[in-house]
């Protein structure tokens, strides 16, 4: 079963072909980062218009890496929520368009079941059911999946996600954008424990998370010491590993809870290298194992959605009868069932 999956939700245009016998045919991906760097954070108009004029392109380009044509596909997945409308509706529309067109069904995929069956993609993929932990710039959850379309929340962040509270506090370090891998980089140079930062909601007996205070904590340390060449470094450093010490933490309690053994990292944070090594050092504590997707399918792509769109259609869904495009910018995950 080949699927043309298409991601279009944020700033990032993906594009790829999976197929559920060969695996990955062909890929392309532009990031739009120097486009709204200027800005400090994603302008959803231009964002839009972005992947209106690259999308067609990064089409044409995969089919032809592949070897394929529209019409040599079973679907085209795209990506139909939680995303920006405007750039949702592009993907979308050119999706419901060259399915229509090639004959073929148009399936709409939920952005962040993309990200959490990410790591199925990787050599050593783990089995059901598993704990995943989906850190992005707009969502950070833990859920209990226990197959493609049947995921329980176990809990979620009450404010920011974690990457939105990386991007801001790169922004309050005077970093540019995109923040988070900025700031990883310059936590990296730096040393924690040097300032004393909250640990928000860690003993909150619950799977809830909240990093607006920690980044209003930052803020105060800012406001409140004399720089030194050490300070930012020291402060990122001791930012960062606040963050990682409640993910893992959580992370590890719903293991316990669930009293599963294996945790999926999915989404743009779960990049960080710090994040990583906490969670590996917690997770193998209590004899369990983390499994990460590769590098590159950490952040949006088109891979995740081709091939979460593969695995429903091969569990014999069928996309709605009558074709139309509809995107859902808010959409639980929970409301996603297979
Ligand atoms: O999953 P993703 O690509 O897009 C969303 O669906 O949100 O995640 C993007 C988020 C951004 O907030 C970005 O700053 C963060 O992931 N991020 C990182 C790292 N790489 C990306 N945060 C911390 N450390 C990183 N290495
Ligand atoms: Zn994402």
């Amino acid at each position: 079963m080949k699927v043309l999956g298409i991601e279009s939700s944020c700033d990032e245009t993906g594009v790829a072909i999976y197929d559920s016998q060969e695996g990955l045919l062909a890929q392309a991906l532009h990031t739009q980062v120097n486009l709204h760097a200027v800005y400090g954070g994603v302008v959803p108009e231009l964002a839009s218009r972005d992947h209106i004029r690259l999308l067609p392109v990064l089409i044409r380009q995969t089919l032809r890496e592949a070897g394929l044509c529209v019409a040599d596909m079973d679907a085209v997945a795209y990506t139909a929520g939680p995303g920006l409308a405007g750039a949702l509706l592009v993907g979308a529309s050119v999706s419901e368009a060259l399915a229509l067109a090639a004959g073929i069904p148009a399936l709409p995929v939920h952005h962040l079941e993309g990200h959490l069956l990410s790591p199925l993609l990787s050599d050593n993929p783990p089995a059901f059911p598993f704990v995943a932990l989906l850190v992005s710039g707009g969502h950070t959850q833990l859920m209990r999946v226990a197959d493609v379309g049947d995921y329980e929340l176990l809990g979620e962040t009450l404010d920011d996600a974690a990457g939105e509270a990386f991007d801001k506090t790169a922004k309050i370090l005077g970093l540019g954008y995109p923040g988070g891998p900025q700031l990883a980089a310059l936590a990296a140079r730096g040393r924690a424990g040097r300032f004393k930062l909250p640990r928000p909601m860690l003993h909150s007996g619950d799977f809830d998370f909240s990093f607006s205070g920690l980044k209003t904590a930052v803020l105060n340390v800012v406001s409140s010491s004399d720089w030194d060449p050490a300070f930012s470094a020291d402060l990122a450093a001791d930012f960062q590993q606040a963050v990682v010490d409640v993910l893992a933490a959580k992370s590890v309690a719903a293991l316990t809870h669930t009293g599963l053994q294996a945790l999926v990292v999915a989404g743009g944070v779960g990049a960080n290298l710090a994040l990583r090594n906490g969670l590996d050092t917690a997770v193998a504590r209590r004899g369990g194992r983390v499994f990460y997707p590769e590098p590159m399918l950490c952040t949006d792509n088109g891979v995740m959605i081709a091939f979460a769109g593969a695995q429903r259609l091969m569990r014999g869904e069928r996309p709605p009868a009558e074709p139309a495009v509809r995107v859902r910018p808010r959409w639980p995950l929970s409301e996603n069932r297979g």
